[in-house]
Order: C-alpha cells, then structure tokens, then sequence
C-alpha cells in the first residue's frame, strides 16, 4: 500500500522523469518485485489477497507510465505544430505526364470500351504455337524467320510475340463466342531500328466473334472507330491485303488532310495514315481453336499505336518513344 500510494503521488512532467519512474517502478530492479517475493511469507489465506494487491499495484505503474508518456507525446506534436509557419510557400509538386503512347493506346481502348469490347491482356513472351501456328501461319512462312522474330536464347519454341494477334488464339482456347476483345500491348520484331521502325512497337488487337458476323459489321466498327479518333469526318480506305489468320484480309488508311485537300486530291500535307490491319477471321484459325467455324464467323483488326501518336504529336523519330528522355516525356502533359 505504502508503494502504491508513492506511485500515486508520482508526476513526472518530463521525458527525464519519466524514465526515472519507469526505472524505479518497472524497471529490471523496481520497488514493485521484492513485494511479489513476499508472497510467499504471508499466510495461505492471505495469500490471494496479498498477491492481488501486489498485482494492481503493478498495474498501477504501468497505467501510470503508459498515460505520462501518451501525454508528453501529445505536447511535443502539438508544440512542434506551434512552430509551424503557415505562410510559408509549400514544395511544389510536380505534374506528371503521360507517355504519348499511353496517351493514344488509352483513347483507343476507351473507344473500343464504349462499343462493348472489353479489354483482354497477354504474355509478351509466347510459344510459337500461339503466336504462328495457331493463327495459320504455316512453319516455312517468312513471317516465322529468324530475322522477324526474336526467339528466346536456346529454344525454338518460345519467343517474344511479333503481335498481339496471339492474344486472339489465347482468347479463343480459353472461351466460346460471343467474344468481343480488344488486346494492347507491346511486341517485338527483329528489325534494323531506325527514325520510321524499331524493333519494339504497340499493337491492339480487336476480335469479334459470333453468329452472322459480316465484313460490313467490321467495317462500320472501324469507321467508327476512325471517327472517334481522328475526328467526326475522317474518311477511310480499305485496300486489300493479305495475313494468314485473316480471309478477306485488308489495311485500312485514315485521311487526316484537310476536307479541301481531299476534295483537289492532294496527298501532300498529312494525307493518308495506314492505322491497322484487318478481316474476317480465317475459319483455319476457328478450327485450330476449338471454335466451329460452320457456326460462327468474326473479324479481327490490328492497330500498329506509334503511327497516330507520332502523327498526333509531331514525333519525327519513333526513336525518342522509347528512350525515356525526361524532357521528351516531359512534353505531352495533356489529355
Ligand atoms: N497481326 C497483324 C500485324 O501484326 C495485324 C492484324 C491483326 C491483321 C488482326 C489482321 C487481323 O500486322
């Protein structure tokens, strides 16, 4: 009792203090421990008593201790916020930017999102079967030479995709139509990297499968496509063209010159962007992936990105896209 009492009248104001009383009451040789040795010499029908007694007094302490110190915490946050000076400037955070193909890619999809495509992700490092073998390309095709492709060191089988057209052979294995996705990503291509070509780039990929799919559904989708991207009265051209996975294939160009520059066929000046490839899906593609192409049909496009945002904002080299010059990022703080 009498410890009890002394703990009471205890108030240490300061972070001296308060390390004095935790020392003497809770510390490795406190007044509190001899008292729990007495348990010992008090009769057994005291015992429990005493050793209560004991036991809040301990408590005490701690209770004691654990309030001081939350008390002098509390003081010296709320004096170090008297200190602060409001009118002082703040740091300045700086604004980010996005990187002109995420810009472009992210428009795309949202595009494509308000449609009813929904947005499917793949590997970048694929096996041959997905990306070629799957999507009609036959072994001797010169699509599949080493100069095209890069394959991973010791294998013949597994390689960096050369496009997300293998998200389409995944999508296909993996479930039943309807399917309607849309695929961004990045691939690579063995290629001599100069100002127009790289050997890494970004595609999406678009694939719509179902019943009764027509070239012209596939058509009026790109053409709205084309409208949202480029604005409300950009023309397209579909010239004929030719892919493995596809039958009708196509490219399609958007014009992006002026109404009047169209109207006296200048080509000069912006003229004819080529922006995907495109067609109907080649039943061959279907039957490599358990779709029975006697009951659906679907098309399928691939737009290259670095095109529309090297058109969009200036870019003279595909180059600077993927050097990561801050100052060249720096410039598209916009959309
Ligand atoms: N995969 C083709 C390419 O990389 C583009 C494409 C995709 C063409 C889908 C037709 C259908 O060039």
């Amino acid at each position: 009792n009498a410890v009890l009492s002394e703990i009471q009248g205890e108030n240490p104001e300061s972070a001296d203090a308060l390390e004095q009383f935790r020392i003497t009451y809770l510390g490795s040789k406190n007044k509190i421990k001899p008292l729990f040795g007495e348990i010992r010499n008090v009769t057994p029908e005291r015992k429990k008593e005493f050793g209560q007694l004991v036991n809040s007094v301990k408590v005490a302490a701690e209770e004691k201790f654990q309030a001081v110190k939350d008390k002098l915490e509390e003081d010296s946050l709320s004096a170090a916020a008297g200190n602060v000076d409001l009118t002082r400037p703040g740091f300045p955070i700086e604004r980010g930017s996005r990187h002109p193909v995420s810009i472009v890619m992210n428009e795309m999809i949202e595009i494509f999102s308000r449609i009813g495509f929904s947005v499917a992700e793949d590997r970048e490092i694929e096996d041959d079967w997905h990306n070629f073998t799957a999507m009609n390309t036959p072994e001797d095709h010169p699509a599949r030479d080493m100069q095209d492709t890069f394959y991973l060191k010791n294998s013949v089988t597994r390689l960096l995709r050369t496009h997300t057209s293998s998200v389409q052979a995944r999508t296909m294995m993996e479930q039943q139509p309807p399917i309607r996705i849309i695929a961004p990503g990045r691939v690579y291509r063995n290629e001599t990297i100069s100002a127009r070509s790289h050997c890494q780039f970004h595609q999406i990929e678009g694939l719509y499968i179902d019943k009764n799919v027509s070239f012209a559904d596939m058509k009026q989708t790109l053409l709205y496509f084309a409208r949202e991207m480029y604005g409300v009265e950009t023309d397209i051209r579909l010239r004929p063209s030719y892919f493995p996975f596809t039958e009708p294939s196509a490219e399609m160009d958007v014009y992006l010159g002026t109404a009047d520059e169209r109207s006296r066929k200048l080509t000069k000046g912006t003229g004819w962007l080529e922006v995907l490839g495109c067609g109907m899906v080649d039943p061959q593609v279907f039957e490599n992936c358990g779709i029975d192409s006697s009951v659906y049909t679907g098309y399928a496009f691939g737009i290259g990105i670095e095109r529309s945002a090297m058109q969009r904002f200036n870019i003279s080299d595909i180059r600077s896209i993927f050097e990561n010059d801050i100052r060249f990022i720096r410039q598209f703080v916009s959309a």
